[in-house]
């Protein structure tokens, strides 16, 4: 299936040419534009003419019908009947109205069946336009070089187009997702390899640098079936399909990245249901809880996504599957695997506040740190600095001799932000990292002071600075 042939919409491309959100913002001026993102369309209505960008915003930003000429005036070297033919235009009365949502991500325009100021899924095969999860893992996706990549489920392709590999592969269940994504390859002038079918049986036997998923992860109601979240599975088992393929997918070194949610089923910790989806080696894994739901809230907010609010018998049977199955609690994140050689290591995380962006420098630094021999006798002979942004917070009550000082702890104003307790011993010994002297000679140094035995001291003192470094509060010179 092909909305346009690949000439078509390389002119489809070359009319939308000038539509940017740079070009909105010089012409109607930033004040407008940020207006319009928070649904205030006023003053665009107001400016907004029969040129170009008036029309094509009117249409794409704003969501409203235009004149027939004005329309055919601002698509050529597009035709009006290529454009109605295909969907991207459906008349209305003399006017006509965007078919097709059309939104930006970067200098690249996608089209999708997101129309402006909708929500929720029109029809069973409704192909997702660039929303909040998208741009999470656009924001995590690795641009480090990879020469072949994958997207599965690429829906309209907006992960795809993105990714900086010189050759990229992107699948979808869906013809009309796939149709979009073709499209949008066509008009951005990118190269894409399209293909069909069920999850990982496309590209069964192929391994890739790069693999990233925003699969249809949402666990359903039973007997549900919207393309683009419900990915055909029991619970959370699109996520454990993709965790248990993951090293047999990627190409030694190679990262996959994916988005999803995960069950928190009564008496049993999150983590260890999401650790056990992966195979026993080759398997270095974060996984980032960004937040949970209860299972109420879960179903309430994708009935709303679907527009199926209004369907109490529908929530009610999806409240007792998850009744019925043990769950209290639905986590959505994402989880990073890279393939190694050696047994499987996975560090399951919640994360719930907000860190320095893009989280790809973030992902990029979590795997660095692993990479690096941190093993007790490279330790000791190392100089270690405090991290830049890196502070001492504390809770201190006065007393007659000064301040008791009741907690403290680092706080990174970069990177992870993270925020860690820490003890007087290690208060002691963070104040030797200067990046002058070997651990070796603070341990002794703190040894001294403590009456203590530096070998000791060290085997208390090394699991916490190793963890300092994992979390990026100490660096190594
Ligand atoms: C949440 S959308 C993601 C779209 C896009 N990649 C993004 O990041 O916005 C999930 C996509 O997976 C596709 N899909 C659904 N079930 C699938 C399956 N069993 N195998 C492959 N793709 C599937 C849907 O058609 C949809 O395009």
């Amino acid at each position: 299936m092909r909305f346009l042939p690949t000439e078509a919409a390389a002119r489809l491309g070359e009319a939308r040419e000038g539509f940017s959100r740079a070009a909105l913002s010089a012409v109607y001026g930033p004040a407008a534009v940020h207006a319009a993102d928070r649904g205030d369309y006023r003053s665009l209505l107001a400016r907004c003419g029969d040129d170009r960008l008036g029309v094509w915003t009117r249409l794409f930003v704003i969501g409203v019908p235009v004149g027939r000429d004005a329309a055919a005036a601002a698509f050529a070297p597009l035709g009006i009947e290529e454009a109605l033919g295909c969907g991207l235009l459906e008349p209305v009365g003399d006017e006509v109205a965007a078919g097709w949502g059309a939104q930006f991500e970067g200098d690249r325009i996608l089209f999708s069946d997101q129309l402006p100021n909708t929500t929720g899924g029109r029809h069973r095969e409704h192909v997702l336009g660039v929303g909040g999860a998208s741009k999470l893992l656009l924001d995590l996706a690795l641009h480090d070089g990879a020469a072949t990549a994958l997207d599965i489920g690429t829906g309209c392709g907006v992960q795809a187009l993105a990714l900086p590999a010189a050759s990229v592969t992107a699948t979808d269940l869906s013809e009309r997702a796939l149709a979009f994504a073709a499209l949008n390859a066509d008009v951005n002038g990118v190269d894409l390899e399209l293909l069909q079918g069920d999850l990982l049986e496309p590209v069964a036997g192929r391994r890739f640098d790069l693999v990233v998923a925003n699969p249809p992860f949402v666990v359903a109601a039973p007997g549900s079936g919207w393309t683009y979240r419900d990915g055909g599975r029991e619970a959370d088992g699109i996520a454990a399909e993709l965790a248990a393929a993951s090293t047999s997918l990627l190409n030694p070194g190679g990262t996959m990245q994916f988005l999803a949610n995960w069950l928190h089923v009564a008496g049993r910790d999150w983590s260890e249901r999401v650790a056990a989806w992966f195979p026993e080696t080759e398997a270095r894994v974060w996984a980032v809880e960004r937040e949970v739901l209860d299972p109420l809230d879960y179903v309430r907010t994708w009935q709303r996504d679907s527009g199926e609010s209004h369907d109490a018998e529908q929530a009610a049977r999806w409240l007792d599957w998850f009744e019925a199955n043990g769950v209290e609690g639905v986590g959505f994140g994402f989880i990073v695997i890279r393939r190694i050689d050696g047994p499987t290591e996975i560090v399951c995380e919640a994360v719930r506040h907000a860190v320095e962006t893009p989280w790809r420098d973030r992902v990029g630094d979590w795997f660095a740190m692993r990479e690096r021999d941190l093993e007790p006798e490279t330790l000791w002979q190392a100089k270690l600095t405090v991290a830049a942004g890196v502070a001492l917070q504390q809770v201190a009550a006065p007393s007659a001799e000064g301040w008791d000082v009741d907690r403290q702890w680092l706080q990174q104003a970069n990177g992870m932000r993270y925020a860690e307790e820490v003890d007087p011993l290690i208060v002691g010994f963070l104040g030797g990292c200067n990046g002058q002297a070997e651990v070796r000679l603070q341990v002794r140094l703190l040894a001294d002071g403590y009456g203590a035995e530096p070998a000791m001291l060290y085997a208390q003192l090394y699991p916490v600075i190793r963890r300092l470094i994992e979390r990026g509060f100490l660096t190594l010179a």
